[in-house]
């Protein structure tokens, strides 16, 4: 069993979810984002309900790869190992290329991307050292198809995100090191809040769960919920860019 895991994205949406539903199962977690308060509050929470369990905090920035390090260092040593990293943190704030937000689309890559490398640089440093650990990826299934406008570079760092997964279970088959990548459909979090009408949104407990379900197997990739997500997946993959341009 997994017993300590390292959530980054902790402070809201999918990752705070992850983080209550594996404090209900007794693991020890290690929790990081930009957003302190948040980390506290949450802290606070799940000490509370489950008080046998230790809750490390840590705020950090993804996008600056020392305080990944550094970070992710300290909270080994302070849970004495890691066992499982969830590489969550994200964003979604592109705009469509060549439209004057280099900004915008930069902090997506350097957060999605270039933040995601930085975090699996650092917990493969420390499975490695311990010759076990699993490493999970949240990419999305934005991941399969190139897509237009807001979401264009969005989609090309969750591309970027579950190749460099898979690049890395290449590199540790033979060994005891796990490599899950989940690719979630569209679920209800700050990214896409309650507010938003698309009737396919899944609801955030029951979608996590399905997650927490995924990983806990250790499969290499899952869809996630799969209901409807692995059938609209597996149509994206084959639909004409016509559609892909139109209806995504
Ligand atoms: N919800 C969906 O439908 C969906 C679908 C597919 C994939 N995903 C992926 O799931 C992950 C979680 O997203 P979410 O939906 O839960 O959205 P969310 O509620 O907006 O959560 C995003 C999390 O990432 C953290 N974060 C963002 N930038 C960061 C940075 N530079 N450094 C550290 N932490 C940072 C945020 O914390 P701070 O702001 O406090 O730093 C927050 O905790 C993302 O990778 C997203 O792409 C979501």
């Amino acid at each position: 069993m997994r017993r300590n895991i390292l959530i980054t994205g902790a402070s809201s949406g999918l990752g705070a979810q992850m983080a209550r539903e594996f404090a209900a199962r007794g693991r020890n977690l290690a929790l990081c984002a930009r957003r302190t308060d948040r980390l506290e509050e949450l802290r606070t929470e799940l000490i509370s309900a489950h008080p046998g369990i230790t809750v490390a905090i840590r705020t950090l920035d993804v996008a600056v790869p020392d305080q990944v390090f550094d970070g992710f260092r300290a909270l080994a040593a302070e849970l004495g190992s890691l066992d499982r990293v969830i590489v969550n943190a994200g964003v979604g704030k592109g705009q469509p290329i060549g439209t004057g937000r280099f900004d915008a689309n930069l902090q997506t890559v350097q957060t999605n991307f270039v933040g995601a490398l930085a975090q699996c640089e650092a917990a493969m440093e420390t499975f490695r050292a311990n010759g076990t650990g699993h490493l999970v990826m949240i990419s999305s299934l934005a991941a399969f198809r190139g897509l237009p406008r807001n979401v264009t570079a969005y989609a090309a760092t969750k591309a970027g995100v579950a190749s460099l997964a898979e690049g890395i279970r290449a590199d540790t088959l033979r060994t005891r090191i796990r490599v899950t990548t989940l690719f979630p459909g569209y679920i209800h979090s700050e990214m896409n809040p309650e507010s938003d009408p698309n009737p396919l949104i899944s609801r955030t407990v029951p979608a996590v769960r399905t997650m927490i379900t995924a990983m806990e197997r250790e499969v290499p990739t899952a869809i996630v919920p799969p209901w409807p997500w692995a059938i609209l997946g597996r149509a994206m993959k084959i639909m004409p860019l016509s559609l892909v341009a139109r209806f995504l």
